[in-house]
């Protein structure tokens, strides 16, 4: 194998050693095998420099716009030996000892993204120095790949920042700006970011003068006792377990690993904790979470380097400086609200200048929220009101790049309102729908330009649901795809494109697995054990609940389309049909499946199964056979194959063109737990042979709703996996 020409090393005039990191290959520098070998070696010519008394500090720095952006994820996805896999992470700890060893200053220069392995490098350095441009950042994201800092990063962050701020950043992944890097004591200095490259010349030769090694951060009071006594560190390793076992379930085992390491090794010798470091994680790192991880982490990549249309068609995305957007409700606001936050101008019209206001008010509501998490300043927040404007006259839409349609779900109300907008739209201005259940071909025809029209599908709450499904119609142009795609991508969203059809992607794959959990009730099994069963699977949240969460009449709607749609198969279960006469609209008038105060979950409302008539009560006489880990296991097989059938047909009639854009939707649009793999991923380990025979038997138990998908049967007996049989375009 070839060693990288990145990092170099070079001396100066002021006799101070430059590490570089400037990878010719990449945009950004990875830490590969290459990589790494190459920083072994200009570690060592540092360290001849050092002895000979040709150098007194080693600045490591990385490109002139980001720092390192960690290891090579390939490498995690593909090791599968535990005994290798420890071999690799030690050999990196010996590198990123070599660093920590150097008998000079040594001074991480940190400019950009610093991301797992380059925050691991630089805590081996004895000071990091961070400009304050907003690009900066420090993170360690290893737990959200399933793995743990093994590169010394673990033990070192948190001998350096105390073991509360060193768990809050190992188990959330979360970056860290300049600002409160400096304040958690992870940053020895933050520069201008205009003068950072002479200031680090500047710092390094004023250490030189100092005694060596950044001053201990003092942390007062309670927290000095929590931090720094075996007592307080027991306490909050105690209740870290406690919150992550709440939080996850048990189901991710990085966060678990990164806790063991530290209850046995805090206190200890640097040279303990790398061990432990190194033994945990190579069993991370070969297991199945790990795998399905790093899985989601390259479908996330593919979203974002995707553009939405074929590779071979030649149309460019608009460029967006001012977003209209029609309908000022609860998704409009939402939409305004996050244009705005990312810098985009944005109009709203609506009929009622009541709507505007409110609409205005929510989106400043949300505005205010980030600045009380610290997610934005006043000031952000002030320049992002700035941006929001609206009324009831359609010419403040006028000068649009891009309009988003967020009225009432009314189809004949949608085609006369966007009939109207066009007239004041350039001919190049892009229209997108957010509707969740009309057919986009349809509102089309109400268009002079049916070209310039898609879909552009958020999901409610708006700032908070990572995925939007862009919605191609027969006549939607290239141009309007790659637009609302490119633009979805700037709001900080997951685009998937989707073709026009009912319930487009996720609402259609939901709409069997919560109709089935209508049948389950009626079968006999309980909400708590419906609800259950779906979350130990690893569901954010049970499908009764989620019924709840959507509004019982928007769901019932929802089903109702889905039926007239798709026919018998989707038919509403008993139980569903019941619920809509029930008059309960769930979390939003505070009582469906369960009881809410002030939008809080209070409990199961066991009132609900006097008024299903279709639904035995708990405590009735009739034994239930849904009862005990059978049940559990019965719940979980029709309600998780009845997903997978429905997304089979997704696949056939070309809703999506990949399993993988299966897989992301739901995950981004559903919360599927992201430790499978996504459904199809899921699907592909029991083999489409395997679905096919519990379909069957399911379908001879309980209906012909679940006869297998054709497209199962084609993949079953031609031997054929999902990912295999629909890879990604251009694969
Ligand atoms: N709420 C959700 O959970 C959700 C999720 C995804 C998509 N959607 C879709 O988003 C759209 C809007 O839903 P919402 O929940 O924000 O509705 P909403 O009732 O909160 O808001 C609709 C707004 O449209 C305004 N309006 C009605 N006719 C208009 C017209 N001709 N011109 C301008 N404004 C007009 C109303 O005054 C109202 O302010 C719908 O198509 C809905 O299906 C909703």
């Amino acid at each position: 194998m070839t060693t990288s020409p990145s990092p170099t090393f070079e001396i100066d005039e002021h006799s101070i050693g430059w590490i570089i990191f400037d990878d010719p290959e990449r945009s950004v520098n990875v830490l590969t095998e290459s990589v790494m070998r190459r920083l072994a070696e200009a570690t060592n010519e540092a360290l001849r420099a050092c002895q000979e008394a040709r150098v007194r500090a080693v600045v490591i720095r990385g490109k002139d716009d980001s720092f390192i952006a960690g290891a090579d994820i390939n490498l995690i996805g593909t090791t599968e030996d535990p005994e290798v896999a420890k071999e690799s992470i030690e050999l990196g700890q010996e590198i990123f000892s070599g660093i920590s060893s150097l008998p000079v200053p040594t001074i991480a220069a940190v400019h950009g993204a610093c991301v797992g392995g380059g925050v691991e490098l630089s805590l081996a350095c004895d000071h990091r120095v961070l400009s304050s441009s907003d690009s900066t950042t420090m993170s360690l994201p290893e737990v959200q790949l399933g793995i743990l800092p093994a590169w010394g990063g673990t033990t070192r962050l948190t001998r350096l920042i105390g073991l509360r701020a060193a768990l809050d950043m190992l188990l959330s992944g979360r970056k860290v700006s300049p600002p409160k890097a400096k304040s958690i004591g992870l940053a020895s200095e933050v520069i201008p970011a205009a003068i950072f490259h002479t200031s680090v010349q500047e710092f390094a030769q004023s250490i030189l003068s100092k005694k060596r090694g950044p001053r201990a951060r003092k942390r007062p009071g309670l927290g000095q006792l929590l931090d720094a006594t075996p007592l307080g560190r027991s306490i909050v390793l105690r209740m870290a377990r406690k919150k992550v076992a709440k939080r996850l379930g048990g189901q991710y085992p990085a966060p678990t690993a990164i806790l063991e390491v530290l209850t046995r090794t805090v206190g200890k010798s640097v040279a303990e904790g790398l061990s432990a470091e190194a033994t945990n994680a190579a069993i991370l790192l070969v297991s199945p979470v790990c795998k399905n991880l790093v899985h989601v982490f390259h479908l996330r990549q593919m979203s974002k380097k995707g553009t939405g249309i074929p590779t071979d068609s030649a149309a460019g995305p608009r460029a967006i400086s001012k977003i209209g957007v029609l309908g000022a409700g609860v998704m409009g606001g939402g939409i305004a609200q996050l244009a705005a936050s990312r810098g985009v101008v944005t109009w709203m019209k609506d009929i009622e200048h009541g709507a505007v206001t409110r609409g205005l008010q929510h989106a400043r509501s949300l505005i205010r929220g980030k600045v009380t998490r610290h997610r934005m300043t006043n000031s952000e927040a002030r320049q992002a009101m700035d941006r929001i404007s609206g009324g009831v006259a359609y010419h403040g839409l006028s000068g649009s790049d891009i309009v988003v349609e967020a009225i009432v779900e009314k189809i004949e109300l949608k085609k006369a309102a966007l009939s109207e907008l066009e007239e004041y739209l350039s001919d190049d201005c892009v229209i997108a729908t957010n509707t969740s259940s009309l057919s986009v071909k349809e509102i089309a025809t109400a268009l002079k330009q049916p070209q310039r029209f898609c879909g552009m599908h958020f999901f409610n709450p708006v700032h908070r649901m990572p995925l939007v499904e862009v919605i191609r119609a027969p006549e939607t142009s290239d141009a309007a795809i790659v637009t609302t795609y490119q633009l979805a991508l700037k709001l900080g969203k997951v685009p998937v494109v989707v073709s026009d059809g009912p319930g487009f992607l996720v609402n259609r794959i939901l709409g069997p697995y919560m109709n089935e959990a209508g049948f389950l009730l009626s079968d006999g099994a309980s909400i708590k054990m419906i609800d259950g069963s779906a979350k130990r699977f690893g569901m954010p949240m049970g499908p009764l609940r989620l019924l709840d969460e959507v509004g019982i009449d928007v769901s019932t709607h929802a089903g109702s389309s889905l039926y007239q749609a798709l026919g018998e198969r989707l038919k509403p279960a008993p139980a569903l049909v019941d619920l809509g006469n029930t008059g309960r609209l769930g979390k939003k008038g505070g009582r469906g499946f369960y009881l809410y105060e002030e939008s809080r979950e209070r409990q199961i409302d066991d009132t609900i199964y006097v008024e299903l008539p279709s639904v035995p009560a708990p405590d009735s006489n009739r034994p239930s056979s849904i009862s005990g880990e059978e049940g559990q296991g019965q719940i979980l097989r029709r309600l998780v194959l009845a997903m997978i059938n429905e997304a089979a047909r997704t696949l056939e009639e070309g809703i999506v063109i990949s399993a993988a854009e299966v897989d992301l939707a739901m995950i981004m649009g559903t919360g599927f737990p992201p430790f499978r793999g996504g459904l199809l991923r899921f699907a592909d380990t029991i083999h489409p042979r395997g679905i096919v025979d519990r379909l069957e038997m399911l379908a001879e138990k309980h209906g012909p709703r679940f006869t297998p998908a054709p497209a199962l049967t084609r993949l079953a007996s031609e031997d054929l996996t999902f990912y295999s049989a629909f890879p990604p375009s251009g694969s």
